[in-house]
């Protein structure tokens, strides 16, 4: 098994802004995960911030990509599998991908993950709303966040479910290379717990605003839509509108 180093935080700015900052100054692979009990500067997808106060688990881990990156974006996906995977265990109760990096629970986020290329290394960042109390968070949130807490569910044993979740992502892209191009099996589970499906969206990618019908994750982590042109597949995005 692969040896990592743990490195335990009670307050951080962002343990992905920690983590990018030894992956950049290092010469070797980096093989860590940090942990904080709370962020001061907690930062999500586009340049958005992430509510982090304590109550909630926020870490960020390093896997160095040996290979080619053309299938790097993929492991945001693979990320919130495991993250789905190994809460599920605790909350007995499917979870759901809103593509490409938000879990929900009961139609609420329950979890944003933010996966950052450096130096041929992903460094994946996860944060967890497990103690929190949604009247606590900022009012653009409140109505749209949940927490294990607000679903009656106990608090995990927070090194157990940060080790389980890395481990199985070193498993999975080591081990079984799961860049290296076989991830039909992967966006099957993806697709199994699919928040999106048969949901009208609108998404922004780069200039582009795309309206569709979601229809599922591709093998390649693309969000296939259905629009007035037939089946488009869009790679990256940030998913602005839903309705059933
Ligand atoms: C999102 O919701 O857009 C992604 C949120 C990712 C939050 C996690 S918390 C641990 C790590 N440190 C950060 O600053 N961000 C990630």
């Amino acid at each position: 098994m692969l040896s990592r180093e743990y490195i335990f935080k009670n307050e951080t700015v962002s343990t992905s802004s920690d983590l990018k900052e030894i992956v950049r100054s290092s010469s070797l692979p980096v093989y860590a995960v940090i942990i904080a009990e709370r962020q001061s500067g907690g930062r999500g997808r586009m340049g958005k911030s992430f509510f982090s106060p304590k109550g909630g688990i926020y870490f960020s881990a390093s896997f160095p990509i040996s290979g080619s990156l053309e299938n790097a974006p993929f492991i945001t996906l693979l990320a919130g599998l495991y993250v789905c995977k190994a809460l599920e265990k605790v909350c007995s109760e499917r979870l759901y991908i809103k593509w490409p990096n938000d879990i929900y629970l009961g139609g609420k986020k329950l979890c944003g993950i933010l996966a950052e290329l450096i130096n041929n290394t992903a460094v994946v960042g996860v944060g967890i709303n497990c103690e929190i109390n949604s009247d606590s968070c900022p009012p653009e949130l409140k109505d749209i966040v949940t927490s294990l807490s607000e679903h009656g569910i106990e608090p995990p044993d927070k090194k157990a479910l940060i080790a389980e979740i890395v481990s199985a992502l070193d498993r999975e892209l080591y081990r079984n290379n799961a860049l290296a191009g076989k991830t039909e099996s992967y966006a099957r589970q993806i697709n199994a717990r699919f928040y999106l499906k048969d949901k009208n969206v609108k998404i922004a990618s780069g200039e582009k605003e795309i309206f569709g019908k979601a229809l599922r994750v591709s093998p390649k982590g693309a969000l296939v839509l259905q629009t007035e042109n037939g089946e488009e597949e869009v790679i990256s995005g940030t998913v602005f509108r839903v309705e059933s």
